[in-house]
């Protein structure tokens, strides 16, 4: 048995199919029960997941081998910060030790520094400083930027393709990203919990890109003219915040577009992943941004902050 957070979101949701793939039993930790009909339902254990009762998330994870956490914010709101966050990770990692949990397999992302100058990124450094110093055995695995079935980010740049006459980027466009496979990241992090000694390494995919150049592949792949209009960040921030307003949600901000502009969603360690993000859009790209997917929705409006 392992414990996985998020089993019914994205990340965790990867993980969690490829541990029942492998035959392991599966227990989450999540805010949301199986959706009716979510082929997991059945085949997942829930929990809640909540930082308040130490003693129940103990109880959650007592028995099991490996916990992989995939919990995290993607931006702050409310009562929702980055420190808390961090806070919440160290409950859940003493929680896990409390278990008697052999291993905990993080995902983090690309280039965490507690010097950066994106909360995003100093939070997610803390928080790997969180695990590797909890005297677990440990494997933190950081993604790139992951495609797969349900995301949110690149979704949206094909909603965007698809409803809007041109496509705005901050700056030349010429920054680069590589992207990775949801898949991909799923096996890297449980080949991770399998072993024993502790790791830390990047889960990045083969092919590097522009930003300019992903945006034109995507417009591609729903069928749409790539009209990509260079503009200055404040500019592009503007505009996302109009789309914003209209979607009630948070299309982009400037910290993910700072990222993106630092390259930060790029790998400096040899490759992991062997996926063409390419040959994905090829199967997947019909299906994508034919309706916006929400992160205000998915992840703040229904819940209370943890
Ligand atoms: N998506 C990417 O491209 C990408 C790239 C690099 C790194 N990562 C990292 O991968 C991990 C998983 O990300 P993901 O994209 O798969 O996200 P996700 O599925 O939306 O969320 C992962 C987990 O965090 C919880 N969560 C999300 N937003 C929350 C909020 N506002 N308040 C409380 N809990 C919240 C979810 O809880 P519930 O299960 O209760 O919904 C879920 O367990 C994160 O650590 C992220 O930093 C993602």
């Amino acid at each position: 048995m392992d414990v996985v957070t998020g089993a019914f979101s994205f990340t965790g949701r990867a993980i969690a199919e490829e541990l029942l793939a492998r035959g392991r039993g599966v227990r989450t930790l999540s805010r949301r029960a199986a959706a009716d009909g979510d082929p997991l339902g059945s085949h997942v254990e829930w929990a809640a997941l909540q930082f308040s009762d130490r003693a129940a998330l103990v109880e959650a994870m007592r028995g099991s081998d490996v916990l992989y956490t995939t919990y995290w914010v993607r931006f702050e709101r409310g009562g929702s910060t980055f420190a808390r966050a961090v806070e919440n990770i160290r409950v859940l990692v003493d929680a896990a030790r409390e278990a008697l949990v052999r291993r905990v397999v993080h995902v983090s992302v690309s280039n965490p520094s507690e010097s950066s100058p994106f909360a995003y990124y100093r939070g997610k450094a803390l928080a790997e400083r969180v695990v590797t110093e909890s005297g677990l055995s440990f494997a933190i695995v950081r993604p790139t930027l992951v495609y797969g079935s349900n995301d949110i980010l690149l979704n949206n740049v094909a909603w965007t393709l698809r409803r809007f006459p041109f496509f705005a980027v901050g700056g030349s466009g010429a920054y680069r990203v590589q992207p990775v496979s949801l898949a991909e990241v799923a096996s890297l992090c449980v080949d991770a919990g399998a072993d024993g000694q502790s790791v830390t390494f990047d889960a990045a995919g083969p092919e590097t890109y522009s930003y300019a150049e992903l945006v034109r592949l995507i417009a591609a792949a729903v069928g749409r003219p790539a009209r990509i209009v260079r503009l200055p960040g404040a500019v592009v921030l503007g505009l996302a915040k109009v789309v914003g307003m209209i979607s009630r949600d948070v299309l982009v901000n400037g910290e993910e577009l700072g990222a993106l502009r630092a390259e930060l969603l790029c790998s400096h360690e040899p490759l992991r992943g062997s996926g063409s993000f390419a040959a994905w859009l090829d199967g997947a790209g019909q299906g994508l941004g034919l309706r916006y997917a929400s992160e205000l929705e998915r992840n703040f409006r229904s819940y209370e902050p943890l």
